[in-house]
């Protein structure tokens, strides 16, 4: 009897007239696990699990309009897939385990291939069990390039972690736990820029540098400042602002970047500084700085726009209210999860903490089904005493400001406690999205729902 898999195997075999194994075209994206030194000399390495052995994984850089074409292979202890944060791609593309694809088990492959439509900073990262693999390491930059680049002398990615360590300088176990997902998330001890406690940047006196900040910690809001140089944010979620803002001072939660432009003024000390809770400013990233002969550019550096969706004015009409509840210190008496009505007490046995309209978790209903290029206004009501990183993907979106005016483009939304706030939608791309907290922890014990658009 000659079984399924030989048979397959033989017909596979004759039909092959040439060689297809190690094609040209497959370019890898390889997730393993690798041991990375961290902390500082003496301690020990942690076991990361990492893309192409390291992390942040390598920088993925595209033409605005060009393909990102990876082969994911996964030699991971166990299940995941790759989701490309930020990108306006088609839905079979997005990497969401169970609404967009099967899980990739471990020693398989995916392919993904899509078109990146919108130049800026993305990133992409492991859309399973991520409140553990992505503080595991696993995630990288992704860079789509304008056709005209900025008059700039450096382009500069710097990817912010912050990592939970041992005595030892390993990571420490314990991924997910309910304490820190009815809290604030994973918050580490150590932060991290590219992987480093500290990264150096070289540059002349004057010269004009574009730093593109990822926040791709699971918890941590970094509230970011910079001395000894001036800048603009040019960008904020990938998206050009329509006019750069002069400004000292960024706050990113999970998932959000910013786009600076920034001229080395000063010859001493120029640096990007994290301005931690303890009223402290740590030094995240300093610059080494040469005499130089440049001259510091008077130009306000602004990148071209994005072709995004129209949409000018706030949506009137229905608003889809999204009543954000749960947490510690957050009252929540009960949730539907699966279908059951549950009790706080018994949703914390399952791991859940957080509700969104009362659901704790996916169903099969959306929060709202949309026809194709319908105009939505998403209000978030934040009930609950902590922050949170609202977060859709395959779309942006513009905040609905106090006045009725739109704020700028955004992916990711951090609602603060007890804070209402809008946002309006076209709803432009098919298929099935999810929308979530990006706080891992928090999306883990609940905090998500998903929105339908149709073809
Ligand atoms: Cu960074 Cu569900 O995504
Ligand atoms: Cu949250």
């Amino acid at each position: 009897m000659i079984n399924r898999r030989k048979f397959i195997a033989a017909s596979v075999a004759t039909a092959i007239v040439r060689p297809t194994l190690a094609s040209p075209s497959v370019v890898p994206l390889k997730a393993s696990v690798a041991p990375v030194q961290l902390a500082p000399e003496g301690y020990d390495t942690a076991e990361l699990w990492c893309f192409d052995g390291r992390s942040p994984g390598p920088e993925i850089r595209v033409a605005q309009g060009g393909s990102v074409v990876r082969q994911f292979q996964n030699n991971l202890p166990e299940p995941s897939s790759v989701h490309w944060h930020g990108l306006r791609l088609e839905n079979a593309m997005d990497g969401v385990p169970g609404l967009t694809q099967d899980v990739v088990m471990r020693g398989e492959t995916f392919d993904y291939n899509f078109t990146a439509p919108d130049a800026g900073t993305y990133w992409y990262h492991s859309h399973n069990r991520s409140w553990e693999q992505m503080a595991r390491g696993l995630y990288g930059p992704l860079i789509v390039e304008e056709p005209d680049p900025l008059d700039i002398d450096q382009d500069v990615t710097l990817v912010f972690d912050d990592w939970r360590l041992d005595e030892t300088g390993a990571l420490s176990g314990n991924y997910g736990t309910l304490h820190d997902n009815a809290h604030g998330g994973r918050i580490g001890n150590l932060v991290t820029v590219n992987g480093k406690m500290e990264e150096r940047l070289q540059a002349r006196s004057g010269e004009r540098l574009r730093l593109r900040l990822i926040n791709s910690a699971n918890a941590r809001i970094f509230d970011l400042g910079w001395q000894g140089m001036t800048g603009w944010i040019v960008a904020l979620d990938g998206m050009p602002l329509e006019t750069p803002q002069p400004a000292e001072r960024v706050i990113l939660a999970p998932a959000q970047r910013a786009d600076l432009v920034v001229d080395i003024v000063q010859s001493e000390d120029p640096a990007v500084i994290y301005m931690a809770e303890d009223g402290q400013g740590y030094v995240l990233a300093d610059v080494a700085v040469s005499a130089g002969t440049r001259t510091v550019r008077k130009t306000s550096p602004k990148l071209p726009p994005n072709p995004v969706p129209d949409l000018t004015r706030a949506p009137e009409g229905e608003v889809v209210a999204v009543l954000m509840e749960g947490g510690a210190m957050g009252g929540m008496r009960m949730a539907t999860h699966n279908g059951q009505e549950v009790s706080m007490q018994d949703l914390v046995q399952l791991g859940m903490a957080w509700a969104l309209n009362g659901v704790a978790g996916l169903t099969d209903k959306p929060l709202f089904s949309s026809d194709r290029n319908a105009l939505h206004r998403v209000q978030f009501i934040n009930r609950t005493a902590w922050p949170h990183g609202m977060h859709l993907h395959g779309h942006h979106f513009r905040e609905v400001m106090n006045d009725g005016s739109l704020g700028p483009w955004r992916d990711t939304l951090l609602v603060g406690r007890n804070e209402t706030r809008d946002i309006a939608l076209v709803a432009n791309n098919p298929g099935k999205w999810l929308l979530h907290c990006h706080m891992l922890g928090h999306q883990a014990a609940g905090m998500k729902t998903w929105f339908e658009v149709s073809v």
